[in-house]
C-alpha cells in the first residue's frame, strides 16, 4: 500500500508539471534500489488518459464549508443553521474561506402531492427557501443532502426516480451544493445513477456544487471527475487519529484523479468534536490541506473553543488546500511506515510539506530536497507557528511531535 501511494504521488507530480516529464522521473530514481519497479509504474500511470472533468463552473478550489452531521446527526433545525451561520460570520470562519452551510440527513419527512420533497415543519417551520435566504443574507451560501436510493441512510425519502423534480425543487430554493449520498441504493448502478442527478442539476439552471457519497465503493475517483465536483473516497470518518489517517491512506492513493472543479473527498472534518488532541486535530487539517480535500467543518460553531478556531482559520494552511494550481499533495517519502513526508506543490513554485507523525514518540522527521524535487538553497516557513525558518540547502528537519504534523512552504528562490 505504501509504494502505491508514493508511486501515485510521483504520477500527480508528473502530471502537475504539465508535460509528461520522463526524463526527470527516470533520472530521479536512477540511484534507488526501488527505482526501476517505481519508475515503470510511473511511466505507465502518467500516459494514462486523464478523464474529462465536469464544468459546471463551480468549486474551482476545493469546497470550504460547514455540514451538521459530524456533530449534530439528526438533531437538525433551522434555529441551529440560521446560528451556526451567525456563528461562521461573527467567529471569522466565513472569512477564512468557509462559505457552503449543508444540512446532512434528516431535515425531510415526505413528499407532496406533486412530488416534491417536504422539510420537517417542526424543526423547519416555514420550509427551505427562507432558511437558504437568511443563509444568503449572511453572505454564506446554502447545502442540502440526499439519497440516491429511495430512502436515505437515516429512512428518509430519497431521491431516486424523482432526480428532476427535486433538482428543480433545490434549485428553486436557493440550494448550491447537494450532497448525494448511496445507502438503500442496492443493485444500482452508481455511476448512471449520479450521472442522472448532474444531468438533472444542470438542467435546473442553478450553479450547484455537487458532492458525492458513495464511499468509494465503485471506484469514484475513476468517473467521478465527469460526475462530480467532489466524491467520497471512504466511509464515515470517527473523531479519532486512527479513522482519520486511514481515510488519508485510502484518499492519498488517489491524488491522480484530482483536479480543479474535481476532488478526492476523505470526508467531513472533525476537528473541535473532542475525540482527538490539538496536536492531532492540526495533523488532521494539515493532511487535508495537503491533499487539497473539501474543508468542511464538523463541529458547534457557535461554542468553538479558541484552539478550534486557531486550526480552522489558520490562513496560511487554507492557502495551501486553496492554492489555484490544484493538485492534490502525495506521500513522497517514508523512513518508517509511522514517519512520512508529504508534498503538495504549489502554483508559484514552492511546495507545501508536511512531516507525520503517526508514532506515540516524538522524533525528528527529514524532508528531502530530492523527494520535494529542489536543488540549492531555498526558503522555508513554518505555517503553524507562522514563522520563517531561513534558507536550507538539501533537506529541512523539524521535531514533530507524537501522534502530530509540521506543516512548512518551501520557497527555492
Ligand atoms: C452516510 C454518509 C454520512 C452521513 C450519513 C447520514 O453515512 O456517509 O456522511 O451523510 O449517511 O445519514
Amino acid at each position: 500500500m505504501r509504494t502505491s501511494a508514493i508511486v501515485a504521488g510521483l504520477s500527480a507530480l508528473v502530471g502537475a508539471a504539465g508535460t509528461p516529464s520522463v526524463g526527470i522521473v527516470a533520472q530521479m530514481f536512477r540511484d534507488s534500489s526501488r527505482g526501476s519497479a517505481l519508475a515503470r509504474h510511473v511511466l505507465k500511470d502518467e500516459r494514462r488518459a486523464a478523464p474529462p472533468v465536469l464544468d459546471n463552473r463551480v468549486a474551482r478550489t476545493p469546497p470550504m464549508g460547514w455540514n451538521s452531521w459530524n456533530h449534530f446527526g439528526c438533531d437538525v433545525s433551522a434555529q441551529l443553521i440560521r446560528e451556526t451561520a451567525d456563528a461562521m460570520v461573527a467567529s471569522g470562519l466565513r472569512d477564512a474561506g468557509y462559505q457552503y452551510v449543508v444540512i446532512d440527513d434528516c431535515w425531510q419527512v415526505a413528499r407532496d402531492a406533486r412530488g416534491r420533497l417536504i422539510a420537517d415543519s417542526a424543526r423547519f417551520p416555514g420550509g427551505m427557501k427562507p432558511l437558504a435566504d437568511y443563509v444568503h443574507s449572511r453572505g454564506l451560501k446554502f447545502g442540502l443532502y440526499t439519497d440516491a436510493g429511495r430512502r436515505t441512510c437515516q429512512g428518509r425519502p430519497g431521491t431516486y426516480g424523482s432526480e428532476e423534480v427535486d433538482a428543480r425543487t433545490f434549485a428553486e430554493w436557493g440550494v448550491d451544493y447537494v450532497k448525494e449520498d448511496w445507502c438503500n441504493a442496492e443493485g444500482l448502478e452508481a455511476p448512471l445513477q449520479y450521472a442522472k442527478f448532474r444531468d438533472a442539476l444542470a438542467r435546473s439552471g442553478r450553479p450547484i456544487v455537487f458532492s458525492i457519497c458513495e464511499w468509494g465503493s465503485a471506484n469514484p475517483w475513476e468517473w467521478g471527475p465527469g460526475t462530480g465536483n467532489l466524491w467520497r473516497t471512504t466511509t464515515d470518518i470517527e473523531d479519532h487519529w486512527t479513522s482519520m489517517l486511514a481515510n488519508l491512506d485510502i484518499s492519498g492513493q488517489h491524488a491522480a484523479a484530482a483536479r480543479p472543479g474535481a476532488w478526492n473527498d476523505p470526508d467531513m472534518l472533525e476537528i473541535g468534536n473532542g475525540g482527538m488532541t490539538d496536536d492531532e486535530y492540526r495533523a488532521h487539517f494539515s493532511l487535508w490541506a495537503i491533499m487539497a480535500a473539501p474543508l468542511i467543518a464538523g463541529n458547534d460553531v457557535r461554542t468553538e473553543s479558541r484552539a478550534t478556531r486557531d486550526i480552522l482559520t489558520n490562513r496560511e494552511v487554507i492557502a495551501v488546500d486553496q492554492d489555484s494550481l490544484g493538485v492534490q499533495g502525495t506521500l513522497v517519502e517514508e523512513r518508517s511506515p509511522e514517519l512520512q513526508v508529504w508534498m503538495k506543490p504549489l502554483a508559484d513554485g514552492s511546495r507545501a510539506v508536511v512531516l507525520l507523525n503517526r508514532s506515540a514518540l516524538q522524533t525528528v522527521i527529514a524532508a528531502s530536497w530530492w523527494r520535494l524535487r529542489l536543488a540549492g538553497a531555498a526558503h522555508v516557513r513554518d505555517l503553524w507557528s507562522h514563522t520563517d525558518l531561513g534558507t536550507f540547502s538539501d533537506h529541512f528537519s523539524a521535531t514533530v511531535p507524537a501522534h502530530g504534523a509540521v506543516m512548512v512552504r518551501v520557497t527555492p528562490p
